[in-house]
């Protein structure tokens, strides 16, 4: 096995891409975007990831790595493109496979007897054999080739490190396709390769996210009572995690990112009347959203009516988690949004971009001096341990509070 095809050079595909060039494979990449494939096959990369780009340019130097907008002929095939969701309205959001059954009709003309297919991308249950179904429609026979499925869980940050290190689950829609991919990453996995089915693979990673999306829930969930009551929830969390079997997470200001804001709703579209759990979980994160809108737009209205003015806020971070500069799905960049969109008088802060095509993003320090109210909404490091005197602070993530 001395060819590798990667379909979909994003966060997945690229690390993944580049890693396998430089451990020897030979490495045909595509992505359908010329912009993509342009950068890549100058050196360069277009996603932000520690060592990425030294691995990628080795790569290149190399000459085992190549990107193209076509697949190309090869001895593995692996499909990383996206899997986002349809939301229509109010109706549950469902998960939009369009990319990944475009992605496998494009390689359906190039594989052969012997070939491994390998979906990585997060699928819904029955995705692995939809991608059989297809292959077979178009003309390849799938009793030659072994298709499985092995989610990716690496963190963005630690990508190279994690895609060699993790314990990678391999889920087959036959046995002989199980073994077939799994041998195919024990020549790179340092980590454990567990070897399963192709639903169960595919459950994994869902319920993977889904454990954090209910655990966070139960978080959000318990600041919202603690703020009914008046109690500091940070201190109440802290006390309640000194039981030694109790770990309670900590609140925010609802679920962000690509994954744990996403893959929920893959199992509660399919399984609606079983994922009662789950579905609820995603409500209550989307529900602690709307709620802390509602908290800034109270706290401006009593500022308004005490001094006559409105209120500068001051939106302390727009990531979707803390440290990072990733926008995906975030709820503090929501709720600044929201909160412009009704005319209030926003200074937004995130430390960890420079410049924002929708609007003017402020220093953290003089969005502190000029603001009236200030709404931490990311726990940003930057954050930690500042002084911050007659103002009036809402403090939803626990960055100014007891943490
Ligand atoms: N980013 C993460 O941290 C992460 C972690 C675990 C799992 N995942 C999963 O991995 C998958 C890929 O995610 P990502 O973050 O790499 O996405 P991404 O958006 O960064 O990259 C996907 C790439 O695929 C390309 N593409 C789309 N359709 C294509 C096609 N038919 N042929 C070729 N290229 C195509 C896009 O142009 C894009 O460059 C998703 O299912 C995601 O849920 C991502």
């Amino acid at each position: 096995m001395e060819k590798v095809c990667v379909v979909g050079l994003g966060y997945i595909g690229l690390p993944t891409a580049a890693l396998l060039a430089n451990r020897g494979y030979e490495v045909h990449g595509v992505d359908i975007q010329q912009d993509v494939v342009n950068t890549i096959n100058q050196g360069k990369i277009h996603i932000v990831e520690p060592d990425l780009d030294t691995f990628v340019k080795a790569a290149l130097n190399s000459g085992k790595l190549r990107a193209d907008t076509k697949p190309a002929n090869a001895d593995v095939f692996i499909i990383a493109v996206p899997t986002p969701f349809h939301q229509k309205g109010y109706d549950i959001p469902t998960p939009n496979i369009n990319y990944v059954i475009d992605a496998t009709k494009a390689i359906a003309p190039y594989i052969k007897k012997e070939n491994i297919i390998i979906l990585e991308s997060t699928s819904p249950v029955g995705t692995t054999e939809k991608v059989a179904q297809v292959l077979k429609e178009y003309g390849v026979d799938i009793d030659e080739v072994y298709i499985a499925h092995c989610p990716e869980r690496v963190l963005p940050g630690k990508i190279m490190q994690e895609l060699v290190e993790n314990d990678r689950i391999v889920g087959g829609i036959d046995e002989k396709s199980t073994k077939k991919a799994a041998n195919f990453y024990k020549n790179f996995v340092t980590g454990e390769v567990l070897e399963t089915d192709a639903k169960t693979a595919e459950l994994c990673k869902l319920t993977e996210n889904s454990f954090r999306d209910v655990n966070i829930a139960f978080a959000n969930e318990l600041s919202i009572i603690c703020d009914k009551y008046g109690i500091n929830v940070w201190e109440l969390r802290e006390l309640a995690n000194r039981h030694p079997r109790v770990n309670i997470l900590y609140p925010g200001v609802g679920v962000g990112g690509h994954c744990i804001a996403v893959d929920p709703w893959f199992i509660v579209s399919d399984a609606q009347d079983k994922a009662k759990l789950i579905r609820t979980a995603r409500e209550v994160n989307n529900y602690k959203t709307e709620w802390v809108i509602e908290k800034i737009k109270n706290e401006v209205l009593k500022f308004e009516i005490e001094l006559g003015k409105k209120p500068k806020v001051a939106c302390m971070g727009l990531a979707f988690k803390p440290d990072i500069d990733d926008l995906r799905e975030s709820p503090a960049l929501y709720i600044a949004k929201r909160l412009m969109a009704e005319k209030l008088d926003i200074l937004a802060v995130e430390p960890n971009i420079e410049k924002f095509d929708e609007f003017e993003i402020y220093d953290f320090k003089i969005a502190i001096q000029e603001a009236d109210v200030i709404v931490f909404l990311v726990a940003h490091k930057e954050f930690r341990n500042l002084n911050i005197i007659n103002k009036k602070v809402l403090d939803f993530c626990g960055v100014w509070n007891k943490r």
